[in-house]
């Protein structure tokens, strides 16, 4: 009788790790409680053992009822906690939860659709580094030593000699260096400068630069690119005007302006009263800057031109202060999904 009941509670515990839901559960209380289970049948063979162990035995099997009682008790709590907790997790008049949808950068859409412009129009992306040396960043530019130009760019100097590039020109030069004509890249990367930080200016922003050498490329060439793509850019019924600047690395240089905008002309106070809007600076590439890089500059001519992108960027979204392009905060980003 003994083993009968030790085998029992271990066949109890086995089958009850075993259940899975209610019907397994019921199964289990008719194979061990119920009238004809095993528990009963052992109940019944109590009246045939001799009388005098009747009383040890009878107790170690109402022992074994209440195990397997309790361990029937304590799964069926389980499963019937767990069924609910199930349905109120589907509480269908819940609101949804939105999934944030992630978006590009303002600059990087900028950039990006300035590179699609020019891409299609021929031009390939060419870049350099950051860290530049005097000599890509000004002397081979056809700024002199101390030519007074060099003061137009305040300049993050690392040592005598080396620097963190003040515009994108430089990567002209490399690439001129490293590849004979017809040459047709545009150059997007990060500038620095060494300015007061201000809602206008900040220590790097980012610039395209284009370049074109071939034989015989003239400045209409250049007019009739720049104009294609400011009208892909900002639409085609926008007016614009080249006037005569000065850059040390073209000549003629040019700056191009388009009708502004927000005001489309009237006078504003993004286009300080104008009516224009300074897009970019160009010219065709001076004659001194190919003696620097072994092009011969009676046979080829081109153009080079430049641009800032927050500066662009800023005006399209009618954002005032260019720090905000660089504090990543996600209540400005996400706003350009
Ligand atoms: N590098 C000039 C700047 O940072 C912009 C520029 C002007 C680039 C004229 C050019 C150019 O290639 O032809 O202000």
């Amino acid at each position: 009788m003994t083993e009968k009941i030790q085998e029992l509670r271990r066949l109890a515990s086995m089958e009850i790790a075993a259940v899975q839901d209610l019907e397994d559960l019921d199964n289990f209380r008719i194979k061990f409680l119920a009238r004809k289970g095993f528990i009963a049948e052992l109940f019944d063979e109590l009246r045939s053992i001799p009388s005098e162990d009747r009383p040890s035995s009878g107790k170690a099997l109402n022992e074994l009822r209440l195990f397997v009682q309790t361990l029937f008790d304590q799964r069926k709590r389980q499963l019937g906690s767990g069924s609910t907790k199930r349905k109120e997790m589907l509480d269908l008049t819940l609101p949804g939860r939105a999934r944030w949808v992630g978006s590009q950068h303002p600059l990087t859409q900028t950039l990006d659709e300035i590179k699609r412009i020019f891409f299609r129009m021929g031009f390939s992306i060419a870049t350099g580094p950051e860290i530049e040396d005097d000599y890509h960043n000004f002397e081979a530019l056809n700024f002199p030593p101390d030519h007074p130009a060099r003061d137009m760019q305040d300049t993050f100097f690392i040592s005598e000699k080396i620097l963190l590039r003040t515009h994108t020109s430089p990567v002209q030069i490399r690439v001129m260096e490293n590849q004979q004509p017809p040459v047709r890249v545009i150059i997007p990367g990060r500038v620095y400068r060494n300015e007061t930080i201000s809602s206008r200016s900040y220590c790097l922003f980012h610039q395209v630069e284009g370049l074109y050498v071939d034989k015989g490329v003239s400045f209409s060439e250049l007019k009739g690119t720049l104009v294609t793509f400011a009208r892909q850019f900002y639409g085609s019924d926008l007016k614009y005007r080249f006037r005569p600047s000065y850059f040390p690395f073209t000549e003629p240089s040019a700056e191009m302006d388009i009708t502004c905008f927000l005001c489309k002309g009237r006078g504003c106070r993004v286009c300080k009263m104008t009516g224009w809007l300074e897009i970019l600076g160009c010219g065709m590439v001076d004659p001194n800057v190919y003696k620097f890089v072994g092009y011969d500059p009676e046979q080829y001519t081109g153009y080079a031109f430049g641009m800032g992108i927050e500066r662009i960027t800023m005006l399209r979204y009618g954002i005032d202060d260019i720090r905000i392009l660089f504090e990543n905060d996600v209540r400005f980003l996400r706003q350009f999904s």
